[in-house]
Formats: structure tokens, C-alpha cells, sequence
């Protein structure tokens, strides 16, 4: 009699949150859970990362707000939201009825924000993690990026973890000479896990009106376009640390995550294939399950970081 093989075991424990598999949603690409929730089955999430969350609500940019380039989207939504008060009072009531870990995804334009939000957060009953979303600028000390200073990286994750009792997740910017030094400031800072890539910098230009696409001018390009860039971000920034690595940048499908997978993340997120196909996440879970079976791994631990280099 052939043995009955077991199913491929897809657990992954990102920095103490328990999830049933490796695909989470990215932020700002699933909303807040109700959107897609009349389109797919959200217990079969890994993790759901909500849009970013500030103290105050906010509007957001003027339109237009994206747009299509030959690979990817250009989006400078400018992070409206409902506020901490209005998304727990809305959609919390909401996540809580799934069995699926709700990761918060914050920002704030001074340090004193993020540590705000994120200490508001503790008393939220439903909430598993916090993201913290770094590419926002400084108003107080001038335009630089949280997430390309370093030294400012380093202030707004020492203070968010000073004030949350949640596992914390820095989401890196690709847009850094090093990308290491930001990984490796996270875990020093006591991260339990860190994302990456959040968008790159880019602009598009209609050349007839000479205008830009976009009204902020500039945005966040995401999509296929940056995938390559995101894989080779992943694989640096796994080798430099020890808390786990979710990959994020340009994943359409199992393929997809499988390679970042192997390039050392130990978790995945699905962003902009959200809007063209909805059941990316569960179609990707299924593809992974039937790849480790395929090549005769037990567990998808046994996949991360095995890029034969
Ligand atoms: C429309 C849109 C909104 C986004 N909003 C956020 C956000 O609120 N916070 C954040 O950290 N990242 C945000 N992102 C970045 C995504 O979470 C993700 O890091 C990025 O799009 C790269 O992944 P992808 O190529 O699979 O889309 C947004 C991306 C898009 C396209």
C-alpha cells in the first residue's frame, strides 16, 4: 500500500502572530476587509493587513490618484483614512468575527504620532500586529523620510516599540543606499518581523499636455515593474537579519511568491493584483501547497531562503 503523503504543513509564526499560511494582504490594496469580503473567502487569508491608520482622519490627495504604466501602477492616494476612532468604532466589529490575524498598518507625520497611534492600539481587542508604514515625511523636522533617514528610522521604530505590547513590523522603502543597515536598525530596535518593499518613487508624464499623470506629480510605483527590485531587496535584507521577512513587491500569483520565498521571506503580500484579480491570495496558497507537494517539502519553512546562489 502507497503511504497517504500529508498535506504540505503552510504554517508560519511571523514574530509571535500564529498565521495558517504564508499570504497576507498588502496594505491599502484590500482595504479595510469589507470590500473584498462579498468576493473571497477572508478566513483563507494568512494575514490581513489593513489600509494605514493615522490619530485624525485624513482626505488624502487630490484626483487623479493613479494610473496604469506599461507594468505597474502609479498611485498617490496620500493615505485617506477614517482615523483611529473611526476605523476601530467601523471595521473592527467587523475583522473580529474572522479568524484571521489583523495587522494595522500606521503613520504619522512626527514621532510622537506613531508612538500615539501605536499606543492606542493596545486597547484594541481584535488587533494581532502593527505595520508601521515609515514612508510618510517629517513635518516637524523638515521633509526627509522616515524611511530613508536612517537615524529617524531608527526613532519612530524605538518609539512605537516603546509604547505597543503588539508584535511590530517595519515596512522598509526600497528607495535606500543600503537596505540592510534599515533591516538590521529594525531588529536592534526590537521589530519582531519586517516587510518589504512599500512602492518606489516614480513619475509619469503625458507628453501632449506636458503634465504629470498625477496630481500630487509624483507617486508610489507598485505592480510587476518592481518585482525583480523587491526580490533582490528580499534576499539582501533576509541574509542580514533574524526576525522573519514578509516579501511584498509585484505578486501576481504562486510563482511569484514561491521565488520570494526562496529568496529568504518567510511570509508574502498580495498588493496591486488585488484590484485586477481578487482571488490572488487563495489561488497563490493553493499554487504554494501544490509546489511543496511537487518537490517533496514538508513545510514551507523548508522553501525559505534555499536560493541555490
Ligand atoms: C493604491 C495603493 C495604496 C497603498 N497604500 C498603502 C498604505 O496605506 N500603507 C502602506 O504601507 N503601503 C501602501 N501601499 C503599498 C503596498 O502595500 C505595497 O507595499 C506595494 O504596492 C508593493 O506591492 P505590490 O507591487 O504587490 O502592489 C499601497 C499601494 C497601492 C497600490
Amino acid at each position: 500500500m502507497t503511504p497517504v503523503q500529508a498535506a504540505p504543513d503552510l504554517r508560519v509564526n511571523l514574530g509571535g502572530i500564529a498565521m495558517k499560511n504564508p499570504v497576507m494582504v498588502a496594505s491599502g490594496t484590500f482595504g479595510y476587509g469589507p470590500e473584498y469580503a462579498d468576493l473571497v473567502d477572508l478566513n483563507q487569508l494568512g494575514a490581513m493587513v489593513v489600509k494605514g491608520i493615522h490619530l485624525e482622519p485624513t482626505r488624502g490627495n487630490e484626483t487623479p490618484r493613479t494610473f496604469e504604466t506599461a507594468s505597474g501602477l502609479l498611485n498617490a492616494i496620500g493615505l485617506p483614512n477614517p482615523g483611529f476612532d473611526g476605523f476601530v468604532k467601523t471595521y473592527m466589529p467587523f475583522l473580529r468575527q474572522y479568524d484571521v490575524p489583523v495587522i494595522v498598518n500606521i503613520w504619522g507625520r512626527t514621532v510622537d504620532e506613531y508612538a500615539e497611534v501605536a499606543r492606542r492600539f493596545n486597547d484594541v481587542d481584535g488587533v494581532h500586529g502593527l505595520e508601521i508604514n515609515v514612508s510618510c515625511p517629517n513635518i516637524k523636522e523638515g521633509s526627509a523620510l522616515f524611511g530613508t533617514d536612517l537615524d529617524m528610522f531608527r526613532r519612530v521604530v524605538d518609539a512605537v516599540r516603546a509604547r505597543t505590547r503588539l508584535p511590530v513590523i517595519p515596512k522598509l522603502a526600497p528607495n535606500v543606499g543600503d537596505i540592510r543597515a534599515f533591516a538590521c536598525a529594525a531588529e536592534a530596535c526590537g521589530a519582531n518581523a519586517i516587510s518589504l518593499i512599500n512602492s518606489f518613487p516614480a513619475l509619469a508624464i503625458d507628453a501632449e499636455t506636458r503634465r504629470p499623470e498625477l496630481a500630487n506629480v509624483t507617486g508610489g510605483l507598485s505592480g510587476p515593474a518592481i518585482k525583480p527590485i523587491a526580490l533582490k531587496l528580499v534576499w539582501e535584507a533576509a541574509r542580514a537579519v533574524s526576525i522573519p521577512v514578509v516579501g511584498i513587491g509585484g505578486i501576481f500569483n504562486a510563482t511569484d511568491a514561491i521565488e520570494f520565498l526562496i529568496a529568504g521571506a518567510d511570509a508574502v503580500a498580495i498588493g496591486t493584483a488585488n484590484f485586477t484579480h481578487p482571488g490572488t491570495a487563495m489561488e497563490t496558497v493553493r499554487g504554494i501547497a501544490e509546489y511543496l507537494d511537487r518537490h517533496g517539502l514538508a513545510r514551507v519553512g523548508d522553501l525559505v531562503g534555499t536560493l541555490a546562489a
